[in-house]
């Protein structure tokens, strides 16, 4: 069954494989972005099982998200990191994350609550490391897994020694060669993609309505259609294609796989850069069309690489990122529900992946961004929106928009440091809104927070700094407080301090002031990524930043003129320790 002839007919199809035009693709296996009314996906990163479906009753069902993106189900290497869930080294459904019957439980319990479930699948490798006993004692060698691969199922592209990728602007490279010394699988080959197929059938068989494909750049786009095409039954398709500049392999080769990942990098680049008014149309950038993308603020990936937002970048940007994100009709989303510790490469989860979340936010390390007001608020308008256009566009500066979905949603998102005060129309029929950045419709006409009265369809409000302001006809209700804006919607977190930084600081129209300081939560001393303060108790300047309990840190205050020429405080740096409670507050005055 597993032969040479098998790799010898897999060089001879090689070079028509890596020609193979899209058009030759079988475009009836399209899956697109998930076609329920509830359409946003959690990827539950390092959830194990049990947590899931506990999660799936509790929150996930009822407030309205369709799909959970789940770490990889089958066997992979022993080890505390992370990364080892992507280290196949069988495909039974054993993994850090439970057993087969826990898995089951899981899909069965998230589908009775309403949420199907998307499994993280390998197609690309094996593990890379020389062998050993994989988590459900699997033995296994790098190249031989005992009744599943030999040797010759696996690629090697001889171009350098140890077969790794050396050049990305080369496509037989980066589709033969080894990610990272990871055994790459010959997917061209017949038996592998039946192998590849037969675990995509089995988790089917359980119930699964998805399938993320890590790593798809790493396939020719041909090979996953043909193991697509074995498949029982249609699924959600997301696809992994990281498109680097000027590189010959492009995300719209394998839309008619189903959707791409993108655009993570831009929204990073506009809220940090004060240029979210630039993200109005994003059709046509050279990226896949809003329909066969997946798009996301953060991934696991991202979130420990530095090519997106994350829980510690400054200026409110990555909750008010998926505010705008999931207000934008383009793409299909996805929110990260992660844990604390990303910045130390390569842990795993607390409590053996054991998930927990308190209220809106999370406990016992884990983050629940899934709970945070402002986000499980913005899948509700999501929802509600379906695909409605956006209308009623406004941008006075770069780092303020307003817009609406049609007759049945507005979100006003201002990420400057001081307060913006304005009407706006909207095509929303008159009424009392709830404010679901803050807030939720609590029984019959109340809302648990801020609300919003439209009148002639235009209303009037203050939006704090850094804050948000979303209304839909699915959240209708008087809320605590009418007008005005929300509170600031700065991410829940635990185990972290909350600094006050106060700054007595004389200015003049046009100048601002905002911190930086060692760590990354101050910007690590990139004047672009400094922490912006409120002027609201001027000449008082303000800013409260969430940092890690007993880190000793930098810093220094900056003033920047609407020109945007910087002036830094004098020497020397400031200095400053977090202690152990909750709260602190550090007072200075300009020098
Ligand atoms: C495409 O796939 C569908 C479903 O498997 C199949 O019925 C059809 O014949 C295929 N078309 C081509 C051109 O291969
Ligand atoms: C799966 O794990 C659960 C919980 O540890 C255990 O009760 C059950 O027996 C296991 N099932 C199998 C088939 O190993
Ligand atoms: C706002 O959008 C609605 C459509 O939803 C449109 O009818 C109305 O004219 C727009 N208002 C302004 C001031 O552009
Ligand atoms: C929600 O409604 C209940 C019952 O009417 C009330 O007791 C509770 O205080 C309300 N909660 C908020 C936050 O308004
Ligand atoms: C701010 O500094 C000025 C000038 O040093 C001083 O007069 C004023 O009292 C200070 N205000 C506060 C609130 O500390």
């Amino acid at each position: 069954m597993k032969t040479f002839t098998v790799l010898a007919s897999l060089l001879t199809l090689l070079p028509f494989t890596l020609a193979a035009p899209s058009s030759l693709v079988n475009t009836t296996l399209s899956s697109r972005a998930p076609s329920a009314s509830k359409k946003v996906i959690i990827q539950m990163f390092d959830w194990n099982w049990d947590s899931i479906a506990a999660e799936c009753t509790n929150f996930i069902g009822p407030a309205g998200y369709g799909y959970i993106q789940v770490s990889p189900p089958q066997e992979h290497i022993q080890g505390s990191q992370w990364w080892t869930d992507y280290q196949p080294v069988s495909y039974n459904i054993i993994s850090k994350r439970g057993n087969r019957s826990q898995f089951s439980n899981m899909v069965n319990t998230c589908r009775n609550a309403g949420v199907l479930i998307i499994a993280d699948t390998i197609w690309n490798h094996m593990a890379g490391i020389e062998g050993g006993t994989g988590v459900g004692g699997s033995s296994f060698t790098q190249y031989n897994y005992p009744g599943i691969y030999g040797s010759q199922d696996f690629h090697r592209c001889g171009k350098r020694a140890g077969n790794d990728i050396g050049n990305y602007n080369d496509r037989e490279d980066v589709q033969t060669c080894e990610l990272v010394n990871l055994a790459d699988l010959a997917t061209g080959s017949d038996y592998v993609r039946s192998r590849l197929a037969q675990y995509g059938n089995d988790l089917i068989s359980l119930g699964v309505e998805g399938l993320r494909l890590d790593a798809a750049k790493h396939i020719p786009t041909s090979d996953i259609n043909n193991i697509l095409s074995r498949l029982s039954k249609k699924v959600y398709i997301t696809q992994e294609v990281i498109y680097g500049g000027g590189e010959p392999i492009q995300p719209s080769e394998y839309v008619n796989n189903g959707d791409v990942q993108e655009y993570t990098t831009a929204l990073k680049d506009a809220f940090l850069g004060n240029s979210v008014s630039g993200l109005q149309n994003l059709e046509g950038r050279g990226w896949v069309s809003g329909g066969q993308a997946n798009v996301f603020v953060a991934n696991h990936d991202t979130e420990r690489n530095g090519a997106s937002l994350t829980m510690n970048s400054p200026n409110n940007a990555y909750v008010l990122a998926h505010v705008f994100s999931l207000a934008h009709p383009y793409g299909t989303q996805t929110v990260l529900s992660s844990y604390q510790g990303f910045t130390n490469h390569d842990q795993g989860p607390p409590n053996n992946g054991y998930g927990t979340c308190s209220g809106t936010g999370g406990s016992g390390g884990w983050y629940c961004q899934h709970r945070f007001n402002a986000i499980a608020g913005m899948v509700g308008f999501r929802n509600n929106a379906g695909s409605t256009g956006i209308t009623n566009w406004s941008s006075p500066r770069g780092d303020r928009v307003a817009f609406g979905r049609g007759n049945t949603g507005f979100v006003v998102i201002n990420s400057a440091a001081d307060s913006w005060s304005g009407t706006f129309a909207t095509g929303l029929a008159d009424g009392v809104y709830c404010n679901v950045i803050t807030g939720k419709p609590n029984g019959s006409g109340s809302c648990t927070g801020a609300s919003i009265t439209i009148s002639g369809g235009a209303f009037s409000a203050t939006i704090g700094a850094l804050d948000a302001i979303a209304i839909h006809t699915g959240a209708l209700g008087t809320g605590t407080s009418t007008g005005g804006g929300g509170s600031v919607v700065t991410p829940p977190t635990s185990g972290s301090v909350a600094v006050t930084f106060e700054e007595n600081a004389t200015t003049t129209l046009g100048q601002n002031i905002f911190l930086l300081g060692s760590i990354s939560e101050l910007g690590s001393w990139a004047p672009g990524s400094a922490v912006a303060l409120s002027s609201a108790s001027y000449p008082v300047w303000k800013i409260t930043v969430n940092i890690p309990a007993g880190v000793t840190f930098q810093y220094k205050f900056i003033r920047k003129e609407s020109s945007g020429a910087v002036t830094w405080e004098s020497d020397p740096n400031r200095q400053a320790t977090t202690g152990t409670s909750s709260t602190q507050t550090l007072s200075s005055s300009w020098r």
